[in-house]
């Protein structure tokens, strides 16, 4: 096994001009190498390209996401970056190209500006309020009292579920990479924050490869490509139209979502 941190090439310089393609080449993988939670996934992203991976809680879409990063590497099959294994890669190179917003927003107990500016410390002040300001955030900062400076506690504890994917969103941004993973939050917020949040996540795909796990289907609707998992295997691929005229995985998904909604009452 190589060790990614040792392994020092000049392929640095290449990677940072990526152009964004990623492929899944027959990717087996398991958290326990005996019980895989993928199998035999082939995938093809062109650069630009945002791909919506769909299917119910547990089907391994967030697994699917994790080894574009490497925080897992496959047990079978391959990903590449661009026509590059990413295990020939430098991790630190890698991870310059990936955005993440996930699931539960990284946050750390510092200011809302150190939050968005965190992984880019060279950043200004004015970059880092720009980034906010694209990202829907500066509004709801700044109506705070300490603005910019207000700490946003223990794990974001200070902020609503809302607030922070904003801010999460403004320092994925900042960041500026060419590949981004979007793992949305199941979280419902009300009707005009997501409008915002939505605003701000279609300025954050613009050019970009984008893996958007979407729980909401107001997201998915700026995919090109939906890609439908079903217990580690990919089901289905096409377009949000294909599919529902297909009237197959994704067609059911969309009709047990509608009857979810109406039981407990929120509008997509
Ligand atoms: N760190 C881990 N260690 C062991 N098993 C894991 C780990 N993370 C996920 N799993 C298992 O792998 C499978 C796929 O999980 P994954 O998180 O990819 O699902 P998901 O599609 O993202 O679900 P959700 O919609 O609930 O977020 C599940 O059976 C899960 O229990
Ligand atoms: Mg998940």
């Amino acid at each position: 096994m190589r060790h990614p941190e040792a392994y020092d090439d000049p392929k640095a310089t290449a990677l940072a001009e990526i152009k964004g393609q990623v492929t899944f080449k027959d990717v087996t993988f398991g958290y326990d190498k005996s019980k895989p939670v993928l199998h035999e996934v082939d995938l093809d992203v062109a650069p630009g390209e945002m791909i919506g991976l769909v299917g119910k809680s547990g089907v391994g879409k967030t697994t699917t996401v994790n080894l574009i990063a490497r925080f897992y590497d496959v047990d079978r099959g391959a990903i590449e970056i661009d026509g590059v294994d990413v295990r020939n890669l430098r991790l630190e190179d890698l991870r310059s190209q990936i955005g993440i917003v996930l699931q539960e927003p990284f946050l750390f107990s510092g200011t809302i500006a150190e939050n968005i500016g965190y992984g880019n410390p060279g950043a200004t002040f004015e970059e880092i309020m720009q980034a906010a300001q694209a990202a829907n955030a500066h509004n709801f900062i700044v109506a705070k009292a300490d603005g910019y400076d207000t700490s946003v506690g223990e794990r974001g504890n200070n902020l609503s579920g809302g607030e922070k994917q904003r801010v999460s969103i403004a320092r994925a941004l900042l960041h500026d990479p060419k590949i981004l993973i979007l793992d949305e939050a199941t979280s419902s917020v009300d009707v005009e924050t997501e409008k915002e949040i939505q605003e701000a996540v279609v300025r954050l795909i613009k050019n970009r490869t984008t893996f958007a796990i979407a729980h909401r289907l107001s997201t998915l609707r700026n995919a090109n490509r939906l890609v439908v998992l079903d217990a580690g295997r990919i089901v289905e691929v096409g377009t949000h139209s294909e599919l529902m005229d297909k009237k197959g995985a994704f067609y059911d998904l969309v009709a047990l979502q509608q009857q979810t909604s109406e039981i407990i009452g929120i509008r997509e």
